[in-house]
């Protein structure tokens, strides 16, 4: 009975030890190993066992690792990057700044190279400045955002043009109107007059 306890108790931790370490990654005492799986950054593992102390991804297809990723991490004295496919644009400042806040002992040895952009091909990830790093982002929804800037200044200035060419015709308008009254006017006045005109030269001929 005591044995069978024993078993249940060792198979539960087991279990439980084998549920702990990321599938496809293999984890020996506080070591795990992602290495040479295929991984990508969307097939990664989005979380190790805390307490760790080394962690291989190394030999895999990561172009960059999820932010916070490695941010409960604090016992990892050793992690292996290399022979990965790291893309050098915005995607890549997490990996950046979690390797510039480690100590020199962990990143020494590391070879974490950009694979692209062109321009920056082979370059050391914590060499880059964030500046370089800005300036290879080129996201689709910056470039929507210029776009629907481009066609709100573009909409502005035709509503402006319009706004413009009414205020004009209202004035053409405006002095028709004036205009067209005055002879109205005029011409009534003028009428007016001849008909009295009209009436003396009447009684004059009436006498
Ligand atoms: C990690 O796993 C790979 C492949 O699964 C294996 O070749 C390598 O020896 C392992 N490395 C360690 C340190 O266990």
């Amino acid at each position: 009975m005591k044995g069978l306890l024993l078993l249940c108790l060792l198979l539960l931790v087991g279990g439980q030890r084998s549920l702990a370490c990321p599938h496809p990654c293999t984890c020996d005492d506080k070591q795990v190993n992602c290495s040479g799986k295929s991984l990508t950054s969307a097939s990664l593992p989005t979380h190790f066992p805390d307490g760790i102390t080394e962690l291989h991804l190394h030999n895999n297809h990561l172009t960059h690792l999820p932010n916070g990723i490695l941010d409960s991490q604090t016992s990892l004295r050793s992690i292996s990057l290399h022979g990965n496919s790291w893309v050098c644009d915005c995607g890549i400042l997490y990996l950046r700044a979690w390797l510039l806040r480690q100590p020199a002992s962990v990143t020494s040895h590391l070879s974490v190279s950009c694979s692209s952009p062109p321009s920056l091909r082979g370059r050391q990830v914590v060499s880059l400045s964030e500046q370089e790093i800005l300036e290879s982002c080129h996201y689709w929804y910056c470039d929507l955002a210029l776009t629907s800037q481009v066609c709100l200044f573009v909409f502005v200035v035709v509503q402006a043009a319009l706004l413009v060419a009414l205020l004009v015709f209202l004035r053409k308008f405006e002095r028709l109107f004036k205009e067209a009254r005055r002879t109205t006017e005029e011409s009534f006045t003028a009428g007016e007059s001849q008909k009295e005109n009209d009436y003396t030269t009447l009684r004059d001929s009436d006498i």
